[in-house]
């Protein structure tokens, strides 16, 4: 008997690591690993992929909104990325970001970018915890109190962060949203992290409450339909990351570019 019990307890342990290897990322094979090690980070993934950390919302309350910003972790090339954090004072989603991270064996320390899509308080806020990340906001990178100019700012629309990452100027909700394009995804081909200027997939499907926040509205549909058409999934600013379908496509009005199976 005990002798039965022992084998299926070990055929449970290999069962568990043989799950556990396919898997982005492992916690006790990144102990194992070096954790203060930054150049380590290979150990965390393979391939390109997005995910996120928080899946935002968004609530009318009485008076107002309950706003929780998506939050997302991007891995390419033995790069990490987190895009948007929660606001300051929100330690309920502060908590289920880094359990996300934790969950994925990754320390705060090993992020290599923070990617903050624009200035409202519920995509930023807890930044200061990525303490070797490049800091990217609209066209900045910030360091200390330092602000100096990326390629956004200079003469670029879009440029490569990593062989498969682009960020994207793409204004119209704020004068300075930026988006994260992801190319070669191991699961989802190239997934676009938006911030605000597409909401949630029901946004792409009425835009009536989004154009209400948006600063420049006419600039937001250009841009949103540029993105939308370039993308094959999307991680919306306050909702699941969607499929581009066929409708979304026509009401962006792309050209020549229909997925297979809208
Ligand atoms: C890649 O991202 C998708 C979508 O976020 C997620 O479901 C999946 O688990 C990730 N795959 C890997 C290998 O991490
Ligand atoms: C679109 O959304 C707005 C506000 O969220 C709502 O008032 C309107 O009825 C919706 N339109 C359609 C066609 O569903």
């Amino acid at each position: 008997m005990t002798t039965f019990i022992l084998f299926i307890g070990l055929f449970c342990l290999a069962e568990a690591q043989s799950f556990n290897s396919n898997q982005w990322s492992n916690p006790s094979m990144n102990r194992f690993y070096n954790p203060q090690n930054n150049q380590n980070n290979q150990n965390n993934q393979r391939g390109t992929n997005v995910s996120q950390l928080i899946v935002g919302s968004l609530m009318p309350i009485a008076n107002g909104f309950d706003f929780v910003g998506s939050s997302s972790i991007i891995t390419d090339n033995g790069q990490l990325f987190i895009v948007d954090t929660p606001n300051s004072g929100d330690t309920k989603n502060l908590n289920v970001m880094m359990q996300g991270l934790q969950s994925r064996g990754i320390q705060p320390s090993q992020i290599n970018y923070l990617i903050t899509t624009h200035g409202h308080p519920d995509h930023f806020g807890q930044g200061h915890l990525f303490t070797n990340a490049k800091n990217l906001m609209g066209g900045f990178e910030i360091a200390g109190s330092a602000f100096t100019t990326t390629p956004l700012r200079q003469d670029k629309d879009a440029y490569n962060l990593t062989p498969n990452i682009e960020l994207w100027n793409t204004p119209g909700h704020t004068a300075q949203d930026v988006s994260l394009i992801a190319h070669n995804t191991v699961c989802c081909g190239t997934v676009a992290v938006v911030g605000d200027l597409i909401l949630s997939d029901q946004d792409v499907l009425n835009s009536t409450l989004s154009m209400s926040f948006a600063q420049e509205p006419v600039i937001a549909k250009m841009n949103r339909n540029r993105v939308i058409c370039a993308s094959d999934y999307i991680v919306p600013g306050h909702g699941p990351m969607f499929r581009v379908t066929d409708q979304m496509r026509q009401i962006a009005q792309c050209q020549g570019r229909l997925s297979t199976d809208g």
